[in-house]
């Protein structure tokens, strides 16, 4: 994927033009001694961005978040890498702490947060789970010098800041997302970013907004409707709905286990209830009357693949 791609290289242009060796961690005393000095280290002018309800509030450095901020080290099991997992992170309480310093009135815990990632991946995520404990900025994979092991189905750069959860109770990918290339931490309402997601004409309690509040949940940091969402997987409502080109049970089938169809990207759903499947595609059905596309081609664009 192109995004991917372009993330990827950029990722990687920024840590070789980077910055001087980063201190070692406490945890690998000595280490690596004879490569340590040609190795592309931490980026220290990595930065990330924090947004509240649209504007940018401030964008700061890794190396301004660890002057402020104690680094620790977390190891936990991340179901990516499908093992154990060692790396140097900071507390997101104290990173939203001083992200948010003077913008944000009340407890940050109360607040909605949207993770946005470079290559699209957008997850919304409670400031209640967000700040249960437990949630880290990673900066660093403690298990190399100077590198990432590669992350997801794409082989993908996690740097410069991969979301991990250190506790054991905090493994499941879809209560406890983790996020890499993180690039933006956002407060703000689901409708507020997504508004043309919402089945604006379903009454409440109905099977399509059903249908919307689990796609919410677990499908839209992927998939955006109406162009709003994530931008991994593809689009499921403009030009064409999913429902408009696919047969239901075939879409059903593919979220429950896309991996029996093709190997790609997508996740199993397998958690998912027949009843979850019925209101998902309730919810797809509604949306096919409330289409919005604002890159729909316009009449004065007709002629933009003529020959010269
Ligand atoms: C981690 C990202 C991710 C999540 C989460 C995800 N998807 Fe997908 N989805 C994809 C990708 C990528 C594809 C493209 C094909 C592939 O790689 O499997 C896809 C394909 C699809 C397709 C097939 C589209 C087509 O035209 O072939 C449907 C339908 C779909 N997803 C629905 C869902 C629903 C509903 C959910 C939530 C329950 C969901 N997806 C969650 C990434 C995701």
């Amino acid at each position: 994927m192109n995004t991917r791609l372009t993330a990827l290289s950029l990722a990687l242009s920024i840590s070789v033009t980077a910055c001087p060796p980063a201190r070692r961690p406490p945890s690998e005393p000595g280490a690596t001694t004879t490569l340590d000095a040609a190795q592309p280290t931490i980026d220290e002018r990595a930065t990330i961005e924090f947004r509240l309800e649209g504007r940018s509030v401030r964008t700061l450095t890794l190396r301004a978040l660890r002057e402020r901020v104690i680094e620790e080290t977390v190891t936990n099991f991340d179901p990516y890498y499908g093992r154990d997992k060692r790396f140097r992170a900071l507390p997101i309480e104290r990173v939203l702490a001083i992200g948010f310093e003077g913008e944000a009135t009340g407890p940050l815990a109360t607040r909605p947060f949207v993770l946005r990632a470079r290559d699209g991946y957008t997850v919304p995520l409670a400031g209640e789970r967000l700040l249960e404990g437990g949630g880290y900025l990673a900066f660093a994979d403690d298990e190399h010098v100077g590198r990432w092991d590669p992350i997801g189905p794409r082989r993908s750069d996690p740097a410069p800041f991969y979301f991990v959860w250190k506790h054991p109770s905090q493994v499941n990918l879809e209560t406890h997302p983790r996020p890499w290339q993180l690039a933006v931490i956002e407060i703000a309402r689901y409708e507020a970013i997504f508004p043309h997601t919402v089945p604006t004409r379903a009454a409440e309690g109905s099977p399509a907004r059903r249908g919307f509040a689990t796609f919410a949940r677990e499908c839209v940091r992927c998939h955006a409707i109406n162009r709003e969402g994530g931008r991994i997987g593809p689009e499921l409502n403009v030009p064409q709905n999913i429902t408009e080109y696919r047969p239901v049970e075939q879409i059903r089938a593919y979220i429950r286990n896309p991996l029996t169809f093709r190997y790609g990207a997508m996740p199993a759903h397998l958690h998912l209830t027949d009843a979850d499947l019925d209101d998902l595609v309730a919810y797809f059905t509604a949306m096919r009357e409330e289409k919005f596309d604002p890159d729909a081609p316009r009449a004065s664009d007709a002629g933009y693949a003529r020959d010269p």
